[in-house]
């Protein structure tokens, strides 16, 4: 019996699968929540919204820290639902982190880069850097930040909630639509066959990175917060990032080199954001790591044209 648990939420989801994986890996006594596609064993149905449901959890499993990752990140549902988004991404994260306060729980909250506006030349970002989100996603997953650490500044357990930014992620998936990344594989594929060209972003800079290199950064900075004795001490906000740095189309450039397909009906879109509209996509929002190193903790990540040969050669055989 381990004498680490944790908690992961957001379990049975693209990155919340990794996180679970990489706990059970280092022998914590790890438990994973998720919701429709909970399966009730590895992975408990618990309706984060319903406060009895997560307090019966924590008081059963008595977790040291809990991981949440459960969240809206879908731009579309984001925009259809704003009322259920803010739910799960601003209320849900107060709540728990309430719950947690109460029990002297560790609670890292997985947030994002679009935090930050991304304009020309602010990047890269420090964590105290000025936020500014361009998109109501990230609207929600900031205010979710100041929730979750408001309460546990309320309860007088600074330092027992931790945020972690991370970009655009990339990893093993259940179908290549759960990620941003992943999906431009099946894009690839989309244009063997005849039809429209398809219009791609050669524009703005992203910053792939590993589901697995992030479930291990969740791993080292919990065990990190509980061996210091002065947790207050330890910084609230911390990033991550891989330095691999690409356009959405120099990423299909690469997949097509790597299936052997050509990508000639796929356009590069260099035009960037039209200055006549309100809503501005981020162009750069490249996350500085120096918090995490300062920690002492790895920043190294799998290299991202390494995985994907490892993983096209792995799907052939
Ligand atoms: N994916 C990215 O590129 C990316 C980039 C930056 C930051 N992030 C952040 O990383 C985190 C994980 O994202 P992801 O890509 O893994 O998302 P995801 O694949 O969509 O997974 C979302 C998870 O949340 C759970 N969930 C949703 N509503 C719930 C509710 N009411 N009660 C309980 N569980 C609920 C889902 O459970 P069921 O599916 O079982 O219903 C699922 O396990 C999020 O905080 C996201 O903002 C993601």
């Amino acid at each position: 019996m381990s004498d680490k648990s944790a908690i992961v939420t957001g379990a049975s989801g693209f990155l919340g699968r990794q996180v679970l994986k990489a706990f059970d890996r280092s022998n914590w006594s790890v438990k994973g929540t998720g919701f429709s596609r909970a399966d009730g064993t590895t992975i408990l149905k618990v309706d984060l919204g319903n406060a009895a449901e997560v307090t019966k959890i924590l008081d059963e499993y008595k977790p040291q820290v809990v991981v949440h990752c459960a969240a809206e990140k879908s731009p579309d549902r984001v925009d259809k639902d704003p009322e259920g988004t803010r739910a799960i991404n601003i209320e849900t994260p107060r709540s728990l982190a309430k719950l947690c306060a109460e029990r002297s729980i560790l609670l890292i909250y997985i947030s994002t880069d679009y935090v930050f506006s991304g304009k020309v030349g602010e990047a890269p970002y420090e964590t105290e850097a000025a936020t500014g989100p361009s998109n109501l996603y990230g609207q929600t997953k900031l205010d979710g930040e100041h929730a979750v650490l408001s309460e546990f500044k309320a309860a007088g357990k600074e330092g027992f909630g931790v945020v972690l930014r991370v970009p655009v992620l990339y990893g093993p998936a259940q179908s290549n639509s759960e990620s941003a990344v992943n999906v431009l594989m099946d894009t690839v594929q989309k244009a063997q066959q005849n039809g429209a060209k398809i219009n791609m972003d050669h524009w703005a800079l992203r910053y792939p990175t590993n589901t697995e290199d992030v479930g291990r950064v969740c791993k080292d900075v919990a065990a990190r917060h509980l061996g210091e004795s002065d947790r207050a001490s330890l910084p609230q906000i911390l990033q991550f990032s891989s330095e691999d740095k690409y356009t959405k189309y120099e990423m299909c450039q690469l997949f097509g080199e790597i299936m052997g397909l050509p990508i000639d009906r796929i356009e590069p879109n260099t035009e960037g954001n039209d200055p006549n509209v309100t809503v501005q996509r981020p162009y750069d929002c490249h996350l500085s790591t120096k918090a995490l190193k300062d920690l002492g903790i790895d920043v190294s990540t799998q290299d991202f044209v390494g995985w994907w040969r490892r993983e096209v050669r792995a799907f052939r055989k």
